[in-house]
């Protein structure tokens, strides 16, 4: 293998002065490392339904069998062995935010230096949010497809809905039906810039059930942040705690009832993004409790962090924690750890949306203009190992689920993702339980100069990345090429959906109504 890698000219490139070096094929196109039969032995191959020690034989991008002593012939073939290590689906990220404009600046993760990060974490698939431009879905589509060009893996869009007219329902139609988008995001928070009142909110839920597609809600009273905000700075706290004392977890449980009573109103399944507290959490609970379809997605962030940072006297080390929701207390992380752990909670995103300090620093003198958001993108599978397996609270085929094969299913993409079987795309991760991760600014790949998790270690480690059938992350060496990653059409009408038409068709039964009257004769 090395002589072949030998053959390849690869050009380093810095993805940022302040970040490691990550490689590209000097060619600029298809992947720098041209095999494309791989054979990976001896593993523990991990679905999340099912563990196994068997071989899993890859050709041309696709898994073609997986079952023990499978024999090849050994012409052109890369063997890995991958005893003693678990041989696992790609991660897929639900949750991100590359290139996005938002707070008045971008996002310092592109798709290429996101995804290169992702990839050296172990996820191969993300969805991220694409926001309209003006209102219009079409251009915010336009703009995206354009950003996109930079990937270097798969990956799908989601479409946050800002207004509402004949026109945006009639773009909902075409991202649906032609453009391969099958969730909508509606924000209840950020007043004057992405929030929606209810009225949209119903509408947008209306249409989301006649395209059977995902409605996903960030769930926070953008009215009482507002109102909270005003309340802090009048107090004169005009720092990055200020950013978690305007929002408490109660104007975010009110938010997260309220979308899923609405949900239950039109009948149709929602999706909650970013649950960050017990108040959030217990809600999604209770409707679930109730029969009501409600998934509810956790970030990487909520598990693992509290808010004490939030109160750091260094402005920079507060202020690379706002997000929003924000990071709660600790005992919110560890209910939703547990809520994670007994399925009440689906699976893990990461809210991948970076700043680095001279963005972060715009909130300076005031913590409304902090730009709101945290990294994750490359640590998420390693602190959901850490935090979740080595804890004992969840298994490794539970492990599979969370991180990624539960996304396949809710976005319609199972068995082509998130799983390990005949047919699939070959997005595997080779990792090691017995080896150790290490997380710093200094060596990851996001072009952000900070991390939340600096200094953080903990056990397991993703030791190859193979992504479409290349391997892209092997002996901590990255080798992508921007403009390789492909976009995935997502169909519509998930899983969630089956079912809903009868649910209708009883509710419609049980009304007894019209009631055919003998109109009084006056
Ligand atoms: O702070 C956050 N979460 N930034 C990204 C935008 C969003 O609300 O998802
Ligand atoms: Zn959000
Ligand atoms: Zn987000």
């Amino acid at each position: 293998m090395a002589s072949l890698r030998s053959l390849i000219l690869l050009l380093s490139i810095s993805l940022s002065p302040l970040i490691g070096l990550s490689q590209i094929c000097e060619s600029g196109l298809g992947y720098c490392d041209s095999e494309s039969k791989i054979l990976i032995a001896g593993g523990t191959v991990v679905n999340a339904d099912h563990q196994e020690v068997a071989d899993v034989y890859i050709e041309d991008g696709l898994i073609v069998d997986v079952r023990p002593n499978i024999k090849v012939a050994d012409d052109g073939i890369r063997v890995i062995d991958a005893t003693g290590k678990f041989v696992m689906p790609g991660g897929i990220d639900p949750h991100t935010h590359l290139a996005m404009e938002f707070m008045g600046t971008e996002t310092i993760d592109n798709f290429f230096s996101g995804q290169a990060a992702a990839l050296a974490g172990g996820t191969t698939m993300h969805i991220d949010f694409v926001i309209p431009v003006h209102g219009s879905l079409t251009k915010g589509y336009e703009a995206y497809v354009e950003k996109a060009k930079l990937a270097c893996m798969d990956y799908g869009f989601h479409m946050a809905i800002t207004k509402w007219d004949d026109v945006v329902s009639e773009e909902m139609e075409i991202m649906v039906k032609e453009k391969g988008i099958n969730s909508f995001k509606f924000f209840m928070a950020y007043k004057g810039s992405l929030m929606i009142r209810d009225e949209l909110l119903l509408e947008g839920l209306k249409k989301c059930k006649s395209l059977g597609a995902l409605a996903m809600v960030h769930a926070e009273n953008g009215d009482a942040v507002f109102e909270g905000q005003k309340r802090m700075i009048e107090l004169g706290i005009t720092g990055p705690e200020g950013h978690a004392l305007s929002r408490p977890p109660v104007l975010e449980g009110e938010a997260t009832a309220r979308a899923i009573r609405l949900a239950a109103f039109v009948n149709i399944p929602l999706y909650v993004v970013h649950v960050m507290s017990i108040d959030a959490m217990d809600e999604i609970a209770r409707a679930q409790k109730s029969g009501q379809k409600v998934i509810g997605e956790p970030v990487v962030s909520g598990l693992v962090l509290d808010d004490s940072v939030l109160w750091d006297p260094d402005f920079i080390t507060a202020a690379k924690f706002v997000m929003s929701p924000p990071i709660r207390a600790s005992r919110h992380g560890k209910a939703l750890q547990a809520a994670l752990s007994t399925g009440i909670l689906k699976l893990v995103g990461t809210d991948h949306c970076t700043f680095n300090s001279t963005q972060k620093s715009f909130g300076v003198e005031d913590f409304r203009k902090i730009p709101n958001g945290v990294n994750g993108l490359e640590e998420r599978m390693h602190l959901v190992w850490d935090t979740m397996v080595e804890s004992g609270q969840l298994s490794v085929t539970d492990y599979v689920r969370v991180t990624s094969t539960e996304c396949a299913k809710l976005f319609n993409i199972y068995p082509r993702k998130g799983a390990i079987r005949a047919g699939s795309d070959a997005d595997i991760i080779i990792f090691n339980p017995n080896s150790t991760f290490h997380i710093s600014a200094k060596s990851h790949h996001s072009k952000s100069d900070t991390n939340v998790y600096e200094g953080r270690s903990g056990k397991g480690k993703v030791e190859v990345t193979i992504a479409g059938g290349k391997i892209v992350w092997e002996n901590e060496e990255l080798m992508v090429v921007p403009g390789s990653g492909k976009y995935i059409s997502m169909p519509p009408f998930n899983y969630l959906y089956h079912g809903i038409d009868k649910a209708d068709e009883n509710y419609l039964a049980s009304l007894k109504a019209p009631v055919n009257r003998v109109k009084p004769s006056l």
